[in-house]
């Protein structure tokens, strides 16, 4: 029935995009009427179970968003730094608690105290000056620090559009071919999470026998913790597109869909603006430079769902279909958006790109480790004394992130959340015994993932931050499969009956749990959530017994 779905909604392309559409109708008030989604519905020549169960899917489309005008970041970086009661507290001083709802998170993880009032994000000293902001709703840019340990890529000055796709322009003189296996010389690995060798995925697709194809930029990080993405969207949007369109040529496709959460509205507005740019330089549209080559861009704008990060979920977003993670096979490189050839990257992947054309395969392999290639951007919250985003060659040493770059944490942390919700719980004593690369992770048990850090002060229980974690995961959950529909609620109840009474939670109940999540879920989001969990019950065994039978 979905892949129908999947037809239904591709009838009408790109240009008239159902999710879009539902978006537009909830931006009056919140949430798109009854009767709307019916009209849609009809529209669409699909059932209006669909248009309902879609909508009523994301927090940004509910009707439980009806009204709401202002909404306080509870991602883990905010909460573990304990700043966002003051800021409900400030905000029903001019609220009521009715407009005021939750965002997870706004990627203001470098100074906290985040919250989003009429569509803009504030953060910091922002709260200070709520009576001038909820009169001119005007936007605050943040600042942090950018700074590079090594080999400056990622971050490196944009200067003009003339310079930077110069080497575009001249690899469409190229043979796509050979732009490929420059970018399988380099062994560019995917920044998203998983660690897929991009060139492999593009050679799927670029195989795949379709007179339609995408590529998907998946600008959904909701990993909190994670404003990487956000910075390369907002500060460097030519890196990412520059990206798409070499994806494009390499593996005939002739769209680009930028998938951007609704937490980062600055993001989208600069991504279009530069897209409007490159329109009229040529640089997109019909046989760019003469060179046969079509490439066009869309931005989707995501209504506030975690799991819209996994990617097939993320493909049945676009398509309007309620945000489900897909069974895989087939994979999106042979059969994903609108059931055509798709490829998804992350932003910080693509963004890689540039280099890679410019210099060659071999100039990126060169950096980094044997097997983890290249530079990696990682951010830091604000427990560290120079909070920020570093781009750092892969290898380089823990220690010299956090003392070095990030000049140390402020106060004493005992562990670190290194890699979003389903990254690895890092006890402080095992700073020393870790690169930032994919096996030095894997190899001492955690998990590199985007490679965010977020810090858990000596003050706050690991009960609390694992009942945080458990509550977080069931909030998102898709609910496809019910190891993880019921598994992360089931965990989130005990770890609370057990943190709010005399109630021990049975050891061995506990580990089935984990066992149960970690081997019948489906996707990574209920397979990984045990990885913090049993990284926390080994290092804080201590902390943890007394909650136990
Ligand atoms: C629960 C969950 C959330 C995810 N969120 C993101 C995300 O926000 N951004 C992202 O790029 N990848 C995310 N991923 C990984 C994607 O499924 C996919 O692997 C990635 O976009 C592929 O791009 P890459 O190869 O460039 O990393 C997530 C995966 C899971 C299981
Ligand atoms: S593991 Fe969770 S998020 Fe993934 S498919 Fe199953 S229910 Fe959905």
């Amino acid at each position: 029935m979905s892949k129908n779905l999947s037809e239904l909604s591709g009838r009408e392309g790109l240009e008239n995009n159902l999710f879009d559409r539902m978006g537009k109708l909830a931006e009056p008030d919140g949430t798109p009427s009854v009767e709307e989604l019916d009209a849609l519905a009809e529209e669409f020549l699909i059932g209006s179970s669909t248009t309902y169960g879609t909508t009523t899917f994301y927090d940004f489309l509910k009707p439980e968003n009806k009204g709401k005008k202002a909404y306080v970041c509870n991602g883990t970086a905010c909460v573990c730094a304990g700043t966002q009661d003051n800021v409900t507290e400030q905000l029903k001083k001019h609220l009521s608690e009715d407009e005021i709802g939750h965002m997870t998170c706004l990627g203001r993880c470098h100074e906290n105290s985040a919250f989003n009032y009429g569509g803009r994000n504030y953060s910091g000293s922002a709260l200070n000056e709520l009576d001038s902001i909820i009169e001119s709703k005007s936007g605050v840019q943040d600042n942090y620090n950018v700074q590079v340990a090594g080999k400056e890529i990622l971050t490196e000055e944009f200067t003009s559009i003339d310079a930077y796709y110069a080497s575009f322009k001249s690899a469409l003189k190229k043979n796509s071919g050979d732009m490929l296996e420059e970018i399988k010389t380099s062994n560019v690995r995917g920044r998203g999470g998983a660690g897929f060798p991009m060139g492999l995925k593009l050679g799927f697709c670029r195989n795949t026998e379709s007179d339609t194809k995408f590529i998907i930029c998946n600008a959904d990080e909701g990993d909190p913790g994670a404003y990487s993405d956000r910075y390369l969207l907002e500060q460097r949007p030519h890196s990412v597109l520059y990206g798409m369109l070499i994806a494009g040529y390499v593996t005939h496709a002739n769209w680009g869909v930028l998938y951007i959460r609704a937490e980062y509205p600055d993001a989208a507005e600069i991504i279009q603006k530069e897209i409007d740019a490159l329109r009229e330089v040529g640089l997109i549209g019909d046989n760019i430079d003469g060179s046969g080559f079509n490439f066009d861009f869309k931005i989707i704008r995501a209504q506030g769902s975690y799991i819209c990060g996994e990617e097939t979920a993320l493909i049945n977003s676009i398509e309007g279909q309620r945000p489900e993670v897909r069974v895989r096979p087939p994979y999106p490189a042979q059969q994903g958006l609108f059931n055509k050839p798709t490829i998804v990257n992350n932003v910080e992947t693509l963004a890689s790109l540039h280099f890679i054309i410019e210099n060659g395969g071999s100039a990126w392999k060169a950096i980094g480790t044997e097997r983890s290639s290249g530079t990696k951007l990682v951010c830091l919250d604000s427990f560290f004394n120079k909070p920020g985003i570093y781009e750092v060659e892969m290898g380089t040493s823990l220690s010299t992130v956090i003392n070095e770059l990030g000049g140390g944490f402020k106060t004493s942390i005992k562990a670190m959340q290194i890699g979003g919700p389903l990254g690895g719980l890092v006890p402080i004593s095992k700073i020393d015994d870790l690169t930032i690369d994919f096996e030095s992770f894997t190899n001492n048990g955690f998990l590199l993932g985007h490679a965010s850090i977020i810090c858990i002060p000596e003050t706050m229980p690991m009960i609390d931050f694992l009942e945080h974690l458990f509550d977080f995961a069931a909030y998102e959950s898709c609910g496809k499969c019910f190891p993880c529909r019921l598994g992360t609620k089931r965990g989130h109840e005990l770890l609370k009956k057990a943190n709010t009474s005399d109630y021990k939670i049975s050891k061995k109940l506990f580990k089935d749990l984990l066992n149960t999540l970690e081997e019948g879920s489906l996707c990574a989001h209920g397979g990984g959530i045990p990885l913090p969990v049993k990284n926390a019950m080994h290092y804080f065994e201590d902390e943890m017994k007394g909650y136990f039978e």
